[in-house]
């Protein structure tokens, strides 16, 4: 065989892994509270604005995908400890990888079932979950967890049975709405 077949070969397998994780991260996140769809990276300094985090402050990322937010989190705000949690390995794994390339002593990634997670020690919640898991399962663990004061911040979908504090974040026409609830 010529190494042109080879790197065909090569380049084929290649593609199919690549494929058949992606597709694993969008049905296995799908069967839990949302598939795998990033932050559009324009939106991450609204978040960090929204956040507004202080020293010493935690900040989680419950599903955090391919870890972008917690990244620039982290790396915006030093003094504060950032944690994503991920349910997915394949993701889990390029959140790994990338904390080799760029290493951030204050963001810990988590492998594991969001739900299952302590988070009474959170200043803010960043979610970017459908509508039906933020309504459902997540609303019920956060009002068990949270503590006065703590925020949630959901990226586009909102928590329509909220009645606490609330705002919204929308400044431009075609920016993707963020909301933001206070617990009380
Ligand atoms: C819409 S994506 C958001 C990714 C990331 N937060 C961002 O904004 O770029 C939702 C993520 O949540 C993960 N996920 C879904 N259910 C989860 C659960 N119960 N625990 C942890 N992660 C979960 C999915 O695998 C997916 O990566």
């Amino acid at each position: 065989m010529g190494t042109p077949v080879l790197l065909s070969i090569f380049a084929l397998t290649f593609l199919f892994i690549v494929v058949i994780i992606l597709i694993s991260s969008f049905l296995i996140g799908k069967i839990y509270m949302a598939p795998y769809l990033p932050t559009r990276t324009k939106d991450l300094e609204r978040i960090n604005r929204i956040a507004s985090l202080k020293p010493g402050d935690t900040f989680y990322d419950l599903g955090c995908g391919d870890g972008r937010v917690c990244r620039y989190i982290g790396a915006k705000n030093l003094k504060a400890k950032v944690v994503g949690v991920e349910i997915v390995h394949p993701l889990y794994l390029w959140n790994k990888l990338m904390s080799l390339i760029q290493p951030l002593p204050n963001v810990k990634i988590v492998r594991g079932n969001a739900l299952k997670i302590d988070l009474s020690d959170a200043d803010v919640v960043y979610l970017y979950a459908l509508t039906s898991s933020f309504n459902g399962a997540y609303k019920s663990k956060l009002l068990k967890d949270l503590k006065p004061g703590a925020r949630i911040i959901s990226y586009v979908f909102s928590l329509s049975s909220w009645t606490g504090k609330m705002s919204k974040d929308c400044p431009r026409k075609g920016d993707m709405p963020i909301h933001i609830y206070e617990v009380t």
